[in-house]
């Protein structure tokens, strides 16, 4: 483990002060070839941007930065890591996307943070290009990896176009997600968003501009998809797009036996459909617990007329678990969905007559999380703790999962209140060069526990969260955690398991100053 990392604060702070000093007062400049004034200017530390970037939507920890750095351009974000690497003391340096990180993980103590928002804003619609590539008539878009998803959606929509694999929630960025891995319900169908990047272009720890795919620059283009932030910092993504849908049937259903409910979700995802047309586009599953309202922040869905019988299920039962699936379709298709459909889902066992419908726009199944963050705004109960734990379970387990953790850990403790997502994925949909992890299974199911607390009680939510780790250590459950969090390099190993020596090897070769994204913690502690 290296030292370089303590860089202090006050060191910026004096070479941003002495800088804009020696401009304002126009003296010759003997500091200029330590800190660039073309970059001094774009150095924020006041105390309201220093406040923002060291925070993050967990509300959990704080690292406090020594600067804020506005990009308005990426030969900017060169420029900064470039002298970073270049300086006899490195200072350390994070993309912040939207910083809907709930660990830190887009923090920088005492380093510098770069605000991609500012970018996004200097690139003012500039940052997504929709085209077709002449030599096969497909259609592409480059997106800038400071752009949100949601942009990227309306932008492709002009065209009639979309892509494949989303995230729930699209107010997040490019690189953020792309640096995890961005998953959905599309997943088990189109893989996550990593396996549908064709090309990008990645400024390295070094300050080094590459452009790379399969075909060029390989080694890079795996290792930073998945790759936290560790290697480079993604300033442009190609995705291929299809003509997009217009609409979409959304279905949920009930079920109180667990093994009837993962059962069918796995018939669901095997489905292929020679045709197309007997495939769904998206799966998705949570549970229904409490007497609370069946519906959630992430989704409102039941109609009202029906919530007492699903409240009463819920009571008899204590936890339901919802089935979710979405088929998309157009105006050539739409005579036909219906039936599409319920070919599908006949045979499923969910419990009768628990079985709901809706018929919505393409663009408002997408964003179907936005209306309920905004909700959650205007109550103020959106920026409070978000102790998450989100983890990937091998399907071979899935059931001891269900009676260790659902029914006896949570049911027992009788704290969980947010969503609790679980649904399965096929393996063959990632790419196990991408840095990402996932359990050694040909299915696998995502657990998401996307608590909110309050600012006095999430350390309740991270003692059941610890808890669960436990059962599935001491069970031998070998769960894989989704935006990770560990505390010592150990379980960073473990983590990455046969992963970890590339892992490492890569980092010395495209940061080996160990600069950037340190608030992963995973070869710079941060402190
Ligand atoms: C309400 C909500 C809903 C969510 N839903 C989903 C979901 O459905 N599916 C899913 O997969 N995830 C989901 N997430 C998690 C999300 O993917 C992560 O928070 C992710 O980090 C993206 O957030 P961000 O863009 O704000 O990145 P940040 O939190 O700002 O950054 C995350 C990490 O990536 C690094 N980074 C940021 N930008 C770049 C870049 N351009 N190049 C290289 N590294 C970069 C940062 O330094 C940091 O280490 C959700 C999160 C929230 C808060
Ligand atoms: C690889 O990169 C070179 C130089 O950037 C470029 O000319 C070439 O077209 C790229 N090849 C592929 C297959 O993308
Ligand atoms: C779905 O709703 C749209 C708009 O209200 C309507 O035109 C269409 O007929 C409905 N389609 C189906 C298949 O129910
Ligand atoms: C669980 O908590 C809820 C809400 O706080 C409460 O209404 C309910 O009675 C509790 N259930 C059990 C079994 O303790």
């Amino acid at each position: 483990m290296t030292e370089n990392f303590q860089f202090p604060t006050y060191f910026i702070a004096i070479l941003i002060t002495i800088t804009r000093l020696i401009s304002t007062i126009g003296k010759p400049k003997p500091w200029t070839n330590l800190l660039p004034q073309k970059l001094s200017d774009k150095f924020l530390d006041d105390p309201e941007s220093i406040k923002l970037a060291s925070s993050d939507y967990g509300n959990l920890v704080q690292e406090i930065p020594a600067a804020i750095f506005n990009p308005s351009s990426i030969n900017d974000i060169m420029s900064l890591i470039k002298f970073s690497h270049q300086s006899s003391i490195p200072f350390n340096i994070a993309a912040r996307g939207q910083g809907h990180s709930t660990r830190g993980q887009a923090m920088v103590r005492d380093g510098v943070v770069v605000d991609m928002a500012h970018l996004r804003k200097q690139r003012n619609g500039r940052g997504i290009e929709v085209f077709e590539d002449s030599s096969t008539g497909k259609f592409y878009v480059d997106v800038g990896g400071e752009q949100l998803w949601i942009d990227v959606l309306h932008s492709t929509l002009e065209h009639g176009l979309t892509l494949m694999s989303w995230t729930d929630y699209l107010y997040l960025t490019v690189g953020g997600t792309l640096s995890n891995a961005g998953i959905s319900g599309q997943t088990f169908r189109y893989g996550p968003q990593i396996s549908n990047v064709d090309e990008m272009d990645v400024v390295t720890g070094k300050g080094d501009f590459v452009t790379c795919s399969t075909r060029n620059n390989s080694e890079l283009f795996y290792t930073v998809l998945g790759g936290l932030g560790q290697f480079g910092l993604i300033t442009r993504a190609r995705i291929a797009l299809e003509p997009a849908p217009k609409r979409v049937k959304w279905v949920r259903m009930l079920y109180n036996d667990f093994s009837v409910f993962t059962k069918d979700q796995e018939y669901l995802i095997s489905l292929k459909g020679k045709n197309q047309s007997h495939a769904l586009h998206y799966l998705e599953g949570l549970l229904l617990m409490h007497q609370g309202p069946p519906d959630n922040w992430r989704s409102s869905f039941f109609p009202l007329s029906d919530h007492s019988r699903i409240i009463s299920l819920v009571t008899k039962h204590s936890i339901i678990y919802c089935l979710e699936v979405a088929k998309y379709y157009d105006d050539h298709t739409q005579n036909t969905v219906d039936e599409e459909l319920q070919v599908m889902l006949q045979g499923l066992n969910y419990i009768p007559g628990f079985i709901f419908e809706k018929n919505i726009s393409y663009f408002g199944f997408l964003n179907r999380v936005r209306s309920g963050e905004l909700k959650l705004q205007s109550q103020g109960l959106w920026d409070v703790p978000h102790p998450w734990l989100n983890l990937f379970v091998p399907k071979s387990r899935i059931s001891d999962f269900d009676s260790g953790v659902f029914k006896e850990i949570v049911l027992k403790r009788n704290i969980t209140t947010g969503p609790v997502l679980i649904y399965p994925m096929n393996h063959y949909k990632w790419d196990d060069r991408m840095s990402a992890v996932i359990p050694d299974e040909e299915v696998f199911y995502t657990v998401g526990f996307l608590h909110s607390s309050g600012f006095d009680d999430w350390e309740a939510f991270d003692i059941q969260n610890r808890e669960i780790l436990q059962f599935c250590e001491n069970a031998g459950i070998k769960v894989k955690q989704y935006l990770p969090h560990y505390k010592t390099q150990q379980d960073w190993a473990n983590h990455f398991g046969m992963k970890w020596m590339g892992f490492t090897e890569k980092k010395s070769k495209f940061d080996p100053r160990m600069i950037l994204s340190p608030g992963q913690r995973i070869f710079n502690n941060n402190n």
